[in-house]
């Protein structure tokens, strides 16, 4: 297969066809709000919520984990545990919301979630997972297809034999951040250990890590051969990212501005606030930099958006920036 057929092409989970690129689960971003600007610009690309634990999703009474506009389809719902108390109830309400499909964190590195053994340090105990993800199978019960996040390893890379037990125990797609637990977010990936993975698995493998642009994509495609590419901190402040990439695979370009960011700006704004309520520009704080990086005296407005204390006060800031870019707000 060409390059190019291979970037047209579509990457099977189950029974679903799903475009090559993806968005990340990340906490604290991947929310209703951030999934549904995504939405706006990639109209078929699978989607992930927040991770979120099965006991809060089983019993909390908001029920703001599971909430989400239609848009946002298809979506995967991940969890995160490691015992499997609470995933029975958890499942049931995650399917009764007909989500897409449903996904076992392992490879959260956060400290906070591997002492109590999630995550990441779910990769350290083979037999033990083995029975977390035969428990979220059986569970499932072929209802929706089920899929894990892992990283090249915990303390020590053992991800081939780890994607070997989630295929042998009837996991549908495997996500890998090729990095292990100390390593976080920021060293080298380990392109080898994808690739070797991928030349050893039937079900498809999905890279996640530091694809920024297409280009990079490409390269990851050569050296790993990977059939999936999930992109994460690129699409913070930026959701229109990966329509940037799926332009550039049909050999088209799609061109960003500062007004788009500031319409977008606005829109994050205005669904947080539905979402969260009168609060909700202070979660917004955590992108809203982002949005603003690329016009002049980004610093100064960054900081003065940032210590806004209440929405009308952001809006107000951002009424200036429109102003001073001799721009108009379109309502
Ligand atoms: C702040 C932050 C929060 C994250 N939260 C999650 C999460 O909830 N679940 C998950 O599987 N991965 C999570 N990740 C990892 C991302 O999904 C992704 O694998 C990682 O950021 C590498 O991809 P990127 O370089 O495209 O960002 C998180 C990463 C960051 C930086």
């Amino acid at each position: 297969m060409s390059n190019q057929e291979f970037w047209q092409g579509k990457i099977k989970i189950r029974e679903n066809y799903y475009p090559r690129f993806m968005s990340a689960p990340v906490d604290g971003v991947s929310d209703s709000p951030f999934r549904q600007l995504v939405r706006d610009f990639s109209p078929n690309e699978l989607l992930y919520t927040e991770m979120r634990h099965a006991s809060l999703v089983a019993n909390e009474r908001t029920g703001i984990s599971l909430r989400y506009n239609k848009v946002e389809m298809p979506m995967e719902y991940q969890i995160s545990t490691h015992k499997t108390d609470f995933v029975e109830k958890a499942v049931e309400k995650v399917i009764a919301a007909d989500f897409s499909s449903i996904n076992l964190n392992c490879g959260c590195p956060a400290k906070t979630v591997i002492k109590s053994g999630c995550g990441s340090a779910l990769m350290e105990d083979l037999k033990h997972l083995e029975t977390l993800i035969k428990f979220f199978i059986k569970t499932i019960d072929g209802r929706k297809a089920f899929t894990v996040k892992i990283r090249a390893g915990f303390k020590k890379k053992n991800a081939f034999d780890v994607a070997q037990l989630a295929q042998d125990s009837g996991v549908d797609a495997i996500i890998i951040h090729p990095r292990t637990q100390p390593e976080g977010f920021a060293s080298r990936l380990d392109y080898d250990l994808a690739a070797k993975i991928k030349s050893h698995l039937s079900i498809p493998l999905i890279f996640s890590g530091n694809i920024t642009r297409f280009d990079i994509a490409q390269r990851v495609y050569d050296l790993t051969g990977c059939d999936g590419y999930m992109i994460g901190r690129a699409l913070w402040g930026a959701p229109w990212k990966m329509k940037e990439f799926t332009e550039a695979a049909a050999g088209r370009e799609f061109k960003s501005s500062v007004e788009l960011a500031l319409t977008y700006a606005l829109k994050h704004l205005d669904l947080n606030i539905q979402f969260y309520g009168p609060n909700g520009f202070i979660p917004f704080k955590k992108q809203v930099s982002l949005y603003v990086r690329d016009i002049p005296q980004a610093a100064q407005w960054r900081m003065r958006l940032l210590r806004s204390q209440t929405e009308a006060e952001m809006r107000n800031v951002f009424s200036e920036i429109y102003k001073e870019q001799n721009l108009t707000i379109k309502t």
